[in-house]
């Protein structure tokens, strides 16, 4: 684990989570920013610079221009590839350990979680690295070779799209239920790196706080959410999460800070 973080956690805080059983956090974009790999909100760079996010991931984009859309996720597979998960995903991996219940909710579909070491984890997102067939929305492992861009269905020669939820569609059912019943049931529960901005995810930390959840923000800038929350932790999740568990648990059982 890094060193002590010099961001002091309140001791009401503190206090709570020692005696806590039930932890649920709910991550977004700004968790994996330290690792490099750029928010939804933030411009992009490169190639990609005159395009807005919101304009290429949506089923919209994807039949006006699949090979653009297609091409826009080959270049942030590559990223992602490049990319390490950082201290905060880490202290995520650490609270796992420490707590009796735990539940990890990610908007991320970077994977970098799990990667990290993340086991109790729902995926409201989907995943960059998974594919399934845009007219069957079946998922789809293999596909022939071919020069074509997107590739095609093997199933019914459809294209294949990636298997993240865009703009306009809607989340998986049980990945959605399973987040919503974490939430009613936090005792505590973290809202770290996310806009709260996209619903129904933007939803999850008012329905614990509706169930009388502690909610605590972790954030370097103000959300819709933070006049809401109990505990509002302004700073990157990197510096903050590590010494927040530093702060409750003790010293760390062997997750680097740093990476394997
Ligand atoms: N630590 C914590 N938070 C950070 C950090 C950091 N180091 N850096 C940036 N942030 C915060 C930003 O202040 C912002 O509030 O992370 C947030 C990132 O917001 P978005 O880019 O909107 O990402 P997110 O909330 O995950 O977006 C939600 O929208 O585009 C869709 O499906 C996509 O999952 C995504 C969803």
């Amino acid at each position: 684990m890094s060193t002590m973080s010099p961001l002091l956690i309140p001791a009401a805080l503190v206090t709570r989570l020692r005696v806590a059983r039930r932890l649920v956090v709910l991550t977004g974009a700004g968790i994996s920013a330290e690792s490099g790999v750029p928010t939804f909100r933030e411009a992009q760079t490169g190639l990609w610079a005159r395009y807005n996010p919101e304009e290429l991931a949506t089923p919209e984009a994807f039949r006006g221009n699949p090979q653009r859309v297609w091409e826009w996720y080959a270049w942030r597979q590559e990223r992602v590839r490049q990319a390490e998960p950082n201290a905060g995903h880490y202290a995520l991996v650490e609270m796992e350990r420490r707590v009796a219940e735990f539940v990890l909710i990610t908007q991320n579909v970077d994977g970098l979680h799990r990667r990290a070491g993340s086991h109790q984890m729902v995926e409201l997102h989907g995943n960059l690295f998974r594919v399934k067939c845009f007219d069957e929305d079946r998922p789809v492992e293999n596909w022939p070779e071919s020069a074509d861009i997107p590739p095609r269905c093997p199933h019914c020669g459809g294209l294949l799209r990636p298997d993240v939820v865009w703009f306009g569609e809607r989340l998986p059912v049980s990945a959605l239920q399973a987040a919503e019943q974490a939430a009613a049931t936090a005792e505590i529960f973290f809202s770290i790196g996310t806009s709260a901005l996209v619903y129904p995810a933007a939803d999850l930390p008012f329905t614990a706080l509706a169930a009388g959840a502690t909610v605590v923000e972790i954030n370097p800038q103000p959300t819709p959410l933070s006049p809401h929350v109990t505990f509002s932790l302004n700073g990157p999740a990197g510096a903050i999460l590590p010494g927040l568990v530093e702060q409750v648990w003790g010293s760390a059982s062997g997750v680097g800070g740093s990476g394997p």
